[in-house]
């Protein structure tokens, strides 16, 4: 594992703010207006969130936390981007919200928040950044009351083996340490006058179920989808309103894949 990953992660998505307040995706006067930012996959699978305290690792600037607040969660963002954070309590004080947020490494997120909550919420684009499944795995049970239930929507490590809007196969489906790259915009922004460095992981399927089950997890739900909600591979034709579909191969891709998972009540 790369020493500085948290650094140099956390400047890139610092620096990724700006462009995603600007960019269509995100929407931000529609979001302003009330739109929930949630996808239909997530809203449909989740089921109710009314009344529930919910904890949303690596919540960015806080469109999707603001949103369940909207729902009628109580929600908690936590994200490494200082940036980030900040724009997410400002949008929480200025719409008149009640959610909360911490900046930190989903790693440190226990020295930072001490509730236990109903839910444990990730969602598209999150456990790429991080190098360890199985830590993961404990902070997500540390934050969980008994019976609680954790809900992940990811990109599917199949379509991360391509460099979009590249139709080759590029990288590994299965985790082969860290990747370092240094790359031009932003999937919300191709355009976007951004150079900046990452560091990444990928993780297969079984590696992200397998840090569920060593915790004695059942899964309630998994499902693969053959279309993305977001327009973010640079090379995607959109199939219906709001479901897009990557390349031209002879059949679809997995996209996304969701998993709904619950703690055991003892
Ligand atoms: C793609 S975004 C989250 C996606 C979210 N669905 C959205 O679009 O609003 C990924 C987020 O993970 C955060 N992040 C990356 N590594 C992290 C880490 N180790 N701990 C906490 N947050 C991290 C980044 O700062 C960024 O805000």
């Amino acid at each position: 594992m790369s020493e500085n990953y948290e650094k140099i992660n956390r400047e890139l998505w610092n620096k990724k703010l700006e462009f995603h307040l600007k960019s269509p995706m995100y929407d931000m006067d529609n979001f302003l207006a009330g739109k929930n930012s949630l996808d239909d996959i997530v809203i449909n699978e989740l089921g109710d969130v009314e009344g529930k305290s919910l904890l949303h690792l690596q919540c960015h600037f806080g469109q999707d936390t603001l949103s369940f607040s909207r729902m009628g969660a109580k929600p908690t963002g936590i994200d490494l981007s200082t940036s980030c954070i900040a724009k997410a309590k400002e949008l929480n004080a200025s719409l008149g919200l009640n959610a909360k947020f911490e900046c930190c490494n989903v790693y440190d997120t226990r020295q930072h928040v001490s509730e236990l909550f109903d839910i444990v919420f990730t969602s598209y684009g999150t456990i790429i950044w991080l190098p360890d499944l199985d830590k993961w795995a404990t902070v997500i049970d540390e934050s969980l009351k008994a019976g609680g239930i954790f809900y992940i929507a990811e990109f599917h490590p199949v379509i991360q083996m391509f460099d979009y809007p590249e139709e080759n196969i590029s990288f590994p489906y299965f985790n082969r340490g860290a990747f370092e790259e240094t790359l031009e915009g932003t999937y919300a922004d191709p355009s976007a006058d951004l150079k900046s460095k990452e560091i990444f992981w990928l993780h297969s399927i079984s590696e992200t179920v397998n840090a569920l089950l060593k915790k004695n997890y059942n899964l309630l739900s998994f499902n693969e989808h053959a279309y993305s909600p977001y327009d973010c591979f640079g090379n995607s034709k959109e199939i219906e309103k709001g479901k897009y579909v990557f390349g031209s191969f002879p059949y679809p891709l997995p996209h996304v894949y969701s998993m709904k998972w619950q703690k055991p009540l003892s």
